[in-house]
């Protein structure tokens, strides 16, 4: 009976301890003594999150820190989906450790638009496809572009508002004589790179929908022509950027990280 009493006695002093050490009040950054706290922070660590707690098991804060990080690809790998884009990096045209950002977009602009292989590689195969592109487009021209470049792609959004807006740089206007006939790259260098006052988009579209945003602006500009948009091909030759490429294609370029 005794044995029993003292055992009780134990137990009662085991929970109490329990219970008031679990209660550390919060201060500052110490959010309080935890109970279980595996429960709470994930012993894995993810991707680009630096979560570190002191009672995970991968290391010290800095190496945490390291390994959370992302990361650039594997030199000579290409991700799966991702065709490699020759004036992807402003960096692989600098020829001289003077070049300005600035001076760097302003060639690469020049190159783009003067290359006559720089199309549009999404071909839609049938009206319906069409259809589906285009509406996808709109979604993301909304989104993405509209703001300065307005509804009809006339250069005039709400954040520009014919100068009156808060955005005080003129967006371009699609539908001028300048942009009606301008070559596809003209476009997907914008977007890429960024021009004048406009930043980079790379960060925003991925490049399937960089280029489906460029056939949604130039269906703008057909409407403006009053011509019918129909860049329907029979068979779509050219390889989708959707598609798994093999790694003999890619030999040679490695470089898939956008530089923004
Ligand atoms: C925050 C406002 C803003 C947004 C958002 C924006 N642009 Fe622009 N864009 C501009 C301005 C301003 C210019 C004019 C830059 C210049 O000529 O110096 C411009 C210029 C352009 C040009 C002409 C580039 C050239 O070579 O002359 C294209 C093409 C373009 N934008 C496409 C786009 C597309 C496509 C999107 C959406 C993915 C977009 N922009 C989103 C502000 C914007």
């Amino acid at each position: 009976m005794k044995n029993l009493s003292s055992l009780y006695y134990l137990l009662f002093i085991i929970t109490a301890s329990i219970i008031v050490s679990s209660c550390g009040l919060p201060n500052g950054n110490f959010p309080g003594s935890e109970y279980m706290p595996d429960m709470a922070h994930s012993i894995a660590y993810e991707a680009t999150v630096n979560s570190y707690y002191y009672q995970n098991t991968w290391g010290g804060e800095d190496a945490y820190r390291l390994m959370a990080k992302s990361r650039k690809p594997v030199k000579g790998t290409i991700a799966r989906g991702f065709l490699p884009f020759k004036y992807q990096n402003l960096e692989d045209f600098r020829t001289s450790a003077d070049e300005t950002h600035v001076v760097l977009q302003e060639k690469v602009r020049t190159l783009i638009m003067e290359d006559p292989t720089i199309v549009n590689p999404i071909k839609p195969t049938s009206a319906d496809e069409l259809g589906s592109l285009l509406q996808k487009g709109a979604d993301l021209y909304s989104v993405a572009c509209q703001v300065c470049h307005g509804e009809e792609g006339d250069g005039n959004g709400v954040l520009y508002n014919d100068g009156n807006g808060k955005y005080t740089a003129k967006p371009a206007n699609f539908l001028s004589e300048d942009f009606l006939d301008a070559p596809d790259g003209q476009f997907i260098n914008a977007i890429m790179h960024g021009k004048g006052m406009m930043q980079s988009h790379s960060d925003k579209l991925t490049p399937d929908e960089r280029w489906t945003v460029i056939h949604y602006i130039r269906s703008l500009q057909a409407v403006k022509k009053g011509a019918e948009y129909n860049p329907v091909v029979e068979v779509n030759v050219s390889p989708s950027l959707s598609e798994p490429i093999t790694l003999e294609s890619s030999k040679g370029n490695g470089e898939t990280h956008d530089a923004h």
